[in-house]
């Protein structure tokens, strides 16, 4: 059995496909915080290997250096394969679960019961990745709202992610996507596909009307006009250093007015970041 240190030192002792130097992994982890405000850590460095290797693979080349060349002199292409490759997409159906019990009990039922349907709700999911987190919100307000159609509630659902917003439309997902949800959901909100021996779910079409999806950088100007009842930003700032996350909310805060709500993902905080919103709940901002 390889002892504790051995299997410490064994990335950067196994025999690498390309060669990476310090000044590549540099470059590349300036350029990826440029386009993304993604703070990628040294520690990092294994994981920029491994995600851009592919890239390296898919393209052909034999060199990082062909690569960042390639990345300077092409026709922008590439920067955006570049960039879905680095960042982190890990979600889930009902991910962080008090945000969307909240959603029902302190906002969707209250407005159902107040009969508020000329109200205008919008919601933005603001780093949506596959879909997970905007069609829980959609689910949400099916459950809460059942004349919802008849309602004025729009969700956006935005990604700087290409690759994963185009999935995130689709609405369609692996079986182990949905295990774990409720039955009773499953089966009110999803079609169950079989193809071959393989069994997909693909979200009712209904959700079409209610979200609309969109490519954003939250790293650029925002291109809405607000007001937003409710963000959810959730799982994306942790990338962000603190002066990247101060202007990022001074942005959305222009967006929200007085009581309007903001979630943020379990470890991230608007503490010494934004005078703006108070807290309210477990990662849950109110827009002061
Ligand atoms: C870990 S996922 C979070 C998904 C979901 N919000 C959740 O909490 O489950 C992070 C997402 O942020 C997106 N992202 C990263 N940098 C971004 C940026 N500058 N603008 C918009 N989205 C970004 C990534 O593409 C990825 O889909």
């Amino acid at each position: 059995m390889k002892s504790e240190t051995a299997l410490s030192r064994e990335p950067q002792e196994r025999a690498r496909e390309f060669e990476f130097n310090d000044s590549d992994f540099q470059a590349l982890r300036a350029l990826v915080k440029e386009m993304t405000g993604i703070n990628l850590a040294e520690s990092k460095r294994e994981l920029v290997y491994g995600r851009v290797s592919r890239r390296l693979r898919a393209l052909n080349l034999s060199t990082f250096g062909a690569y960042r060349q390639l990345l300077k002199t092409g026709d922008g292409s590439e920067l955006v394969a570049f960039c879905n490759a680095l960042t982190t997409n890990l979600t889930s159906f009902f991910r962080e679960s008090h945000h969307f019990d909240y959603l029902r009990d302190e906002v969707l039922v209250p407005l159902r019961e107040a009969g508020s349907r000329r109200e205008r709700i919008r919601i933005w999911s603001s780093a949506c990745s596959s879909g997970e987190e905007p069609y829980s919100i959609a689910m949400t307000v099916a459950e809460s709202i059942p004349d919802w159609q008849k309602w004025d509630i729009k969700i956006l659902a935005t990604d700087l992610d290409s690759d994963i917003l185009a999935r995130a439309q689709r609405g369609r997902y692996a079986a182990d996507r949905v295990r774990g949800m409720d039955a009773g959901r499953i089966g009110k909100f999803f079609k169950e596909i079989k193809d071959g021996g393989e069994t997909s779910y693909q979200i009712t079409p209904e959700f079409e009307k209610l979200i609309t999806f969109k490519q954003i950088n939250l790293m650029h100007d925002l291109p809405m006009s607000g007001p937003l009842n409710m963000i959810f930003c959730r799982n994306v700032i942790i990338y962000f250093d603190k002066d990247t996350q101060r202007e990022l909310f001074a942005r959305i805060a222009k967006l929200q007015r007085a009581s309007d709500l903001l979630f943020l993902g379990h470890s991230e905080t608007l503490f010494k970041v934004s005078d703006d919103y108070s807290l309210i709940g477990k990662t849950i901002y109110r827009r002061n």
